[in-house]
């Protein structure tokens, strides 16, 4: 407590130096001024969809893998402005749809003079995205300037008389559009036009504008709420019925320009849910996509520069492409499709954005139990191709080898994943949101875990998200029993299933951990190895240390390393010579060869110690109690090895016991 005057001292240098580095929020000067200021740069007077193009293009792209380029996306690429933030491949398809809007509606092309409308399944980002576009305008480093006291914040090259905006468009090198607001036009008239007539509209005062959500600026929010009740006035302000008396109607004085689409003018509004608005409010809007004006009863056109950002769930969607009445909508919508993810990677990374985010950051989430719960995922999205299974196409979008794909059967990546897009792949299945609420229910039950009465493992393990999924369908209204128990089956069914997949996993992840313990022993399979085959390639005989007597070459010492990687009989002695011509490679390039080195004899090595080690395994995952010195270290190497990839004492004990469990039913 002593020190709590030095402290505030200390914060107050920290605010300080912060306040000095944060741009200048205050500019003063007039619109004389402020065309200097074009002159220089004249982005700062972009409409808004050009400035929300240039923004993200600040951040800069990067290339994308070959592989999840689709037809019509042969030119996609990664907007870093979304880095950390949003993941996945078929989400970047959406936002690369995104900036072909906002470059077609910076050019006011007739494609870009609609409204934007996300559509996807729920949690598929589509508000993420949203958000993420409006919390950069408030933090964008194109000043935005307005007219001074304009309620509408107007772009001041407003006031330039239409006569003589073509000559200063090109001196600037901008395209000035719109008409001057009420409130300011009235301002002109009043006090910037002298007795003779004479309009000084260089003069009228600019100032800086903050763009902010919180303080109504330039960033709009409109959602739906009780059709009967919600009104117009939302969108487009209303007429103050107490100052009629005093101005007379249609005076701007007696209107407030509150509505959602006057405070997003020179940014963006985001139109949430918007299908389940009155219709009412969609012919205003379109109306300012198409013709960027809004109109208020007996009121003067208003002029509106706004990205308007929409967007609405898959099945709304589909409801309302389905009636007929909505048909002339249709054309003024421009639609993104933002579908979930198709690739395990990504689907992880979402999930680990989410766990930092949340409060899942005192259980230990073990490795491989994201991965499970992404694959199951992905897996209930995909569209069943009859060119292969779901798992290996899971295994292939995720970009993982596959011997089919290698030999070049008859399809291709590419094409896989454009007949999944034709049957609305990604569209349906499961969501992010869905596996989270399954590692909440882990969560819940880790107390539980503690006082022993659940069957959770107190970590978050792969066979712990396997079985809470399962339990979360108990708690899901929206799958119906089919889907139910196509979902099951792809969890946990023998074959081909999340938990079989698994269960491959967490032998091959055991088996390393015992190989690596077990290291002497395989070195002296590889040594006993390359005596045997030497001799038999020279025709000599080997001596035994044991009796003293020489002997022929023991062909069952290296056909039992040699059949594990599937050796033939007549193949044996190419594969032996093949052996010795690898051996004089890394001699004379000076590197290492040892059964490490090279990948063939890697193999039979490791599975040829797994099959010894089968019981051995077995025997010490099960009894922990073994006196035996030598078996309990290496025990303890196996689990060192473990705990080295990322598993805690408690998960890596579970994973032991799980593979051990499946290694006696094996035998
Ligand atoms: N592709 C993705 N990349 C990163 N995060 C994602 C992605 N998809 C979903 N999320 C995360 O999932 C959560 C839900 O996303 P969000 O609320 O944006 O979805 P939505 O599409 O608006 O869903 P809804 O239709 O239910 O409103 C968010 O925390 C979001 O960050
Ligand atoms: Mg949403
Ligand atoms: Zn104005
Ligand atoms: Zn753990």
């Amino acid at each position: 407590m002593e020190n709590v005057y030095n402290t505030t001292e200390d914060f107050r240098e920290l605010v300080l130096a912060q306040q000095s580095e944060a741009p200048p929020a205050i500019w003063s000067g007039n619109l004389l001024d402020y065309m200097k200021l074009v002159e220089k740069s004249p982005e700062i007077a972009s409409l808004s969809p050009a400035r929300i193009y240039n923004m993200i293009m600040k951040a800069g792209t990067e290339p994308v893998e070959d592989s999840i380029k689709t037809k019509g996306y042969e030119d996609l690429v990664w907007y870093k402005f979304f880095d950390n933030k949003i993941f996945g491949n078929r989400t970047a398809e959406g936002i690369h749809d995104i900036m072909r809007f906002l470059k077609a509606s910076s050019k006011r092309t007739e494609t870009g003079k609609r409204i934007l409308v996300l559509v996807g399944p729920v949690s598929s980002a589509k508000s993420t995205i949203s958000t993420l576009i409006k919390r950069g305008l408030e933090k964008d480093g194109t000043p935005k300037y307005c007219i001074a006291g304009c309620p509408l914040h107007e772009e001041p090259l407003h006031a330039i008389p239409l006569e003589n905006r073509e000559m200063w468009g090109e001196k600037l090198g901008v395209k000035i559009e719109g008409e001057l607001c009420p409130v300011c036009q009235l301002n002109i008239d009043q006090n910037f036009t002298d007795n003779e007539g004479k309009v000084k509209w260089h003069e009228i005062p600019v100032e800086l504008v903050k763009i902010s959500e919180q303080r109504r600026q330039c960033i709009g929010t409109f959602t739906p709420s009780d059709p009967k009740s919600q009104d117009i006035s939302e969108l487009i302000g209303s007429v103050n019925m107490g100052k009629i008396a005093m101005y007379g109607e249609s005076d701007p004085r007696a209107y407030t320009f509150d509505g959602e689409l006057q405070v997003a003018n020179g940014g963006v509004i985001e139109y949430i849910e918007i299908l389940k608005a009155d219709i009412k409010f969609h012919y205003v809007l379109i109306t300012a996509a198409q013709e960027q004006t809004v109109k208020a009863p007996r009121f003067p056109q208003m002029y509106i520069d706004t990205l308007i950002l929409s967007h609405t769930n898959q099945t709304e969607f589909e409801k309302f492409r389905g009636n007929k009445e909505n048909e002339a909508l249709h054309d003024r919508m421009y639609v993104v499709k933002i579908p979930w993810n198709d690739r395990v990677k990504d689907e992880v990374k979402i999930y680990e954005k989410l766990i930092a985010e949340s409060e899942f950051t005192d259980v230990h989430i073990s490795p491989q139990a994201l991965e499970v719960a992404a694959q199951f995922a992905v897996l209930t999205r995909y569209h069943e191709s009859e060119k292969i299974n779901l798992i290996k196409k899971m295994k292939l979008y995720n970009g993982e080898y596959l011997e089919e794909f290698a030999k070049g059967k008859d399809f291709d990546i590419h094409k896989l994943r454009e007949e999944g897009k034709a049957h609305e792949e990604c569209m349906e299945g499961i969501s992010p949101r869905f596996v989270t609420n399954a590692m909440n229910i882990i969560l819940g039950a880790k107390d539980k875990v503690e006082t022993g009465t659940d069957k959770y493992t107190g970590c978050i393990t792969a066979l712990d998200m396997i079985r809470s999924i399962r339990n979360t369908f108990d708690h899901h209204i929206g799958h119906d029993e089919k889907q139910r128990q196509r979902y099951e089956e792809l969890l946990t069914s023998d074959k081909d299933s999340i938990l079989a997949e698994y269960r491959e996993f967490a032998k091959r992840e055991v088996s390393t951990a015992f190989v690596h313990a077990y290291d002497d022993q395989a070195d002296e399979l590889f040594a006993r190895y390359m005596l045997n085959i030497k001799a038999d390639c020279k025709n000599e005989t080997i001596l035994d240390s044991l009796t003293g007597e020489y002997k022929e070459p023991d062909e069952d010492i290296m056909r039992a390393l040699e059949e594990q990687i599937g050796i033939p009989q007549d193949a044996k002695k190419d594969f032996r010579k093949g052996i010795f011509v690898y051996q004089a490679d890394a001699l004379s390039q000076g590197t290492e060869f040892s059964w490490k080195t090279y990948k063939p004899l890697k193999d039979a090595i490791q599975k040829k110690l797994m099959a010894d080690l089968k019981n051995v395994v077995t025997l010490s995952i099960a009894d922990t109690t073994i006196t035996n010195p030598k078996a309990t270290k290496r025990r303890e190497k196996a689990l060192q090895t473990l705990l080295d990839k990322g598993y805690c004492e408690n998960c890596a004990k579970h994973l032991l016991s799980f593979v051990g469990e499946i290694l006696r039913r094996e035998n």
